[in-house]
């Protein structure tokens, strides 16, 4: 079976619907018919500042909020990034093979860095695309499911691999990005020219916030001043995004629903909106909690998690540490 691999930062206290929409639900789907490895990326998260209490807090709510959306550990390795220390070591030969300018031209690191003054800003976060890189290429994936913000990265990704086959003989398979076009981007709802993002709270709505704050933030998403509902991203950009979203999570297609709202109003779409998601995420709530309140039983399915990671990552990282020339330990 094909095999995928993704990763998400637990640098929230939830995760938001742009995540889910962007990549955790392919995650799900995936499950089925691939060898699938998920890791919540906590070597990541620390390329910002962190509250250690909240971050390790974070963690657990992160694998809580996995487990609650369908990830299956039966199926699934399930783990965090740095119970499996290879990442950080295949990272750092793959910093070896990086150019600087090469990693000074990631856009997310630009957009990232640019809000900051110099000093603040960590070598980590530079190096962050090549750590990405080195989680996939651990795992020799096929697929990487993630919303369209990674494209670069998955690039910078193949090229590594290119690179250290070239040089050092083959080694890593050259992973596909596995992007939904439908939903690779899911736009802020105060400002649907902007994706929605952690960075920006008012136009986003979290897996575990309150539902009736979300059906409020629905409620409120900035539309044009048109009346008709109609799917025109580059026209009507904020109902089109609000389409997209309510065409997802109800499994309803998008003609079907903009034959449905003929003649109803902007605020008829996003009342029903809000009520869709409402009952999408009650049940994801509720079982969150109940991973959250065995937090022993949750950190048991990411040690084996983990353990079935470095069961792929030990052979690999042998592997490289031959090529490259590194005395083998005995
Ligand atoms: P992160 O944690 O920022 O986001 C997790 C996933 O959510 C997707 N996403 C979106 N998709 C659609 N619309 C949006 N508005 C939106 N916002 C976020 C992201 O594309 C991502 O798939 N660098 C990664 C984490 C990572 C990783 C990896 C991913 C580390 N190692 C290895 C894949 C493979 C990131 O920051 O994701």
């Amino acid at each position: 079976r094909p095999r995928v691999l993704s990763g998400i930062q637990p640098t929230a206290d939830s995760f938001h619907l742009g995540n889910y929409l962007g990549a955790l639900r392919q995650w799900v789907a995936l499950q089925d018919t691939h060898e699938a490895f998920y890791c919540v990326v906590d070597l990541h998260a620390i390329t910002v500042e962190q509250d250690p209490k909240v971050l390790r807090a974070r963690t657990r709510a992160s694998a809580a909020q996995l487990l609650a959306i369908g990830i299956d550990p039966e199926r699934s390795s399930l783990f965090v990034q740095s119970h499996v220390p290879e990442h950080a070591q295949l990272g750092w030969v793959l910093e070896c093979l990086t150019g600087f300018g090469e990693a000074g031209r990631m856009t997310q690191f630009k957009d990232k860095s640019a809000r900051q003054a110099a000093d603040r800003i960590s070598v980590g976060l530079f190096t962050y695309p090549i750590l990405q890189a080195a989680d996939i290429l651990l795992y020799r994936a096929d697929f990487v499911p993630v919303g369209e913000d990674q494209r670069q990265h998955l690039e910078l990704t193949r090229d590594l691999a290119q690179r250290f086959n070239t040089r050092f003989g083959k080694t890593f398979k050259l992973p596909e990005p596995y992007i939904v076009k439908d939903t690779a981007k899911i736009y802020d709802l105060q400002d649907p020219t902007a994706k929605m993002s952690k960075s920006v709270p008012a136009g986003m709505v979290e897996l575990l916030e309150d539902p009736k704050r979300s059906a409020k933030k629905f409620r409120s998403a900035v539309t044009d001043t048109g009346r008709e509902i109609v799917y025109d991203p580059a026209e009507k950009a904020g109902v089109s995004n609000l389409l997209v979203i309510y065409s997802a999570l109800s499994g309803r297609s998008i003609d079907d629903l903009v034959a449905d709202y003929d003649g109803k109003g902007y605020g008829d779409l996003k009342k029903d909106l809000g009520e869709v998601f409402t009952e999408f995420v009650a049940p994801i709530q509720q079982r969150v909690r109940g991973y959250l309140d065995d937090p022993a039983e949750l950190d048991k399915v990411l040690a084996r998690g983990a353990e079935r990671a470095r069961e792929v990552t030990s052979g690999v990282l042998r592997a490289v540490h031959e090529r490259v020339g590194f005395l083998p330990p005995t």
